[in-house]
């Protein structure tokens, strides 16, 4: 038999053995703490506790979810001299088989292949855990991993509900753990140069900051019942989410567009852009949100979320900002621009200029030119520098660009926008944490239900 074969029949027993989900999370809640382990759990995460390298090591990595994404980030942690991927972990065998292949290109030895996420948390090789599953396993994987004394990349968005983006963030905190965020533009270096400008006063006093996102995604039809395939294992890849079927046009992808598991557009794309808007206009919590937006193109598939979404939020203290989203329409316009007293600033993938207030350009700046992204992400060259940043935060205590503090701040703004298109009104909420006020209502989509007897929030 060949090795790949012998791999994935390896992979096809563990993914039977790990099909009890009883034994799996059961988390339990503390209140006013978020969630702490079970058992199990509890005892796994002592012995497994990861150590901060020294700076000349390498962070030994587990990539959770490599269908598209995480094979990317398995190939470019592989390429990087300070880290080995030691496993790669996939529902689907055929990911597992992929990212190993892609890891393989760049390093020796061959990381070894998982189903079940519980083999990379009780396995004491592992420092980090790099999470590109879909977003309703984005928080409890991440909590699960700092629980076990990882550190712990987790993709955009941080979570699928605010609630969880909170308790990830204690747990952080809680157990002192190196937790990134993959909002990758906070570490290109032309942004970091035009943030520090905007805080300078390049264009005066920031007011204002507007980003779109668009896309020309076709219409993914009405799912039929089918048989699980038998490279998935359906049971993990549900995890925490309440069950449903298996219907055929949801895996892989496209349960971005269901509440069920994704968060829309606004959680997959918006983040990344009203991320850096934030950060110009030295925002945290909104104060309004107002959102308006559904499927309005290819109409009468199964797509739940927005395809087309406006969202406008307004701060304290005179300041605002606005997302627009268009999956189904490629016309959109460069961005973020930002709007100050002083005079204007568009930033891009690619660069940054200023201008006066008159729109003459005072200044411009060109950073890395910038490679197509698609949808496994920017690409090495651009992802690099977001990546050494999260390992050199474990090896020598660099401060991290993305901080999952920072990174729930984003990944919120992305949910109250679709709290509010959802609800269809605006929301008042608290300029200190970012919750709803006096609209029990609309606090019901603060957190989700989960399916009993794996991971849970109680508090
Ligand atoms: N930062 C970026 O530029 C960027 C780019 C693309 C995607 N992303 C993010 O990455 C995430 C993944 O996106 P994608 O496009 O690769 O999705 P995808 O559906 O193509 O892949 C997700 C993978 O996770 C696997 N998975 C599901 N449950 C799992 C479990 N319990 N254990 C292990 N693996 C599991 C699936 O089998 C699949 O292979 C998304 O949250 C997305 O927002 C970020």
């Amino acid at each position: 038999m060949h090795q790949a074969d012998r791999d994935r029949e390896k992979v096809k027993g563990s993914s039977r053995k790990s099909a009890s989900r009883r034994e799996f999370i059961t988390c339990v809640g503390v209140a006013g703490m978020g969630i702490t382990a079970a058992p199990a759990i509890r005892a796994m995460s002592q012995s497994s506790q990861a150590k901060v390298a020294g700076a000349n090591q390498r962070v030994r990595v587990a990539i959770m979810g490599t269908n598209s994404r995480g094979d990317a980030l398995a190939g470019s942690f592989a390429r990087l001299p300070g880290a080995e991927v030691v496993a790669v972990c996939d529902v689907d065998t055929r990911a597992i088989a992929k990212a190993q292949a892609t890891v393989e290109k760049h390093q020796r030895p061959r990381p070894k292949g998982v189903t079940d996420l519980r083999r990379i948390l009780d396995d004491a090789s592992v420092d980090a855990l790099v999470i590109a599953a879909p977003d309703h396993w984005h928080a409890p994987a991440a909590i699960l991993g700092i629980e076990a004394g990882k550190h712990v990349y987790v993709e955009k968005p941080c979570s699928h509900n605010p609630r969880e983006g909170e308790l990830l963030v204690e747990a952080a905190r809680r157990r002192n753990r190196v937790v990134q965020m993959g909002s990758q533009r906070r570490s290109y270096p032309h942004i970091i140069e035009a943030m520090t400008a905007l805080k300078s006063g390049i264009i005066g006093r920031v007011y204002y900051s507007r980003s779109c996102y668009n896309n020309n995604r076709g219409p993914i039809g009405t799912g039929k019942q089918a048989p699980v395939p038998e490279w998935l294992d359906y049971e993990l890849w549900q995890g925490p989410a309440p069950r449903r079927p298996y219907l055929d046009n949801r895996i892989h992808y496209n349960w971005h567009w269901f509440w069920h598991w994704g968060t829309g557009e606004s959680g997959n794309n918006a983040v990344h852009f009203m991320d850096l808007c934030r950060w110009g206009l030295e925002i945290e919590y909104p104060i309004l949100v107002s959102s308006v937006g559904g499927r309005y193109c290819h109409r009468g598939d199964d797509w739940e979320t927005p395809d087309t979404q406006s969202i406008v939020f307004e701060f304290e203290g005179g300041k605002s900002m606005m997302w627009e989203g268009l999956s189904c329409s490629t016309l959109g316009y460069p961005g973020p621009t930002f709007h100050g007293e002083g005079g204007n600033m568009l930033v891009t993938d690619n660069g940054y200029t200023v201008y006066d207030e008159k729109s003459k350009v005072v200044k411009e700046v060109k950073g890395e030119a910038a490679s197509p992204v698609d949808l496994t992400g920017p690409g090495f060259s651009k992802d690099v520098a977001h990546l050494n940043n999260f390992l050199k935060a474990i090896t020598s205590g660099e401060k991290l660009n993305a901080p999952i503090e920072e990174g729930h701040k984003s990944t919120l703004l992305g949910h109250l926008g679709n709290i509010a298109a959802r609800k269809q009104r605006t929301l008042h909420c608290d300029g200190k944490t970012g919750h709803v006020l006096g609209d029990t209502d609309a606090m019901t989509l603060w957190s989700r239900e989960y399916e009993p007897g794996w991971w849970a929030p109680k508090s």
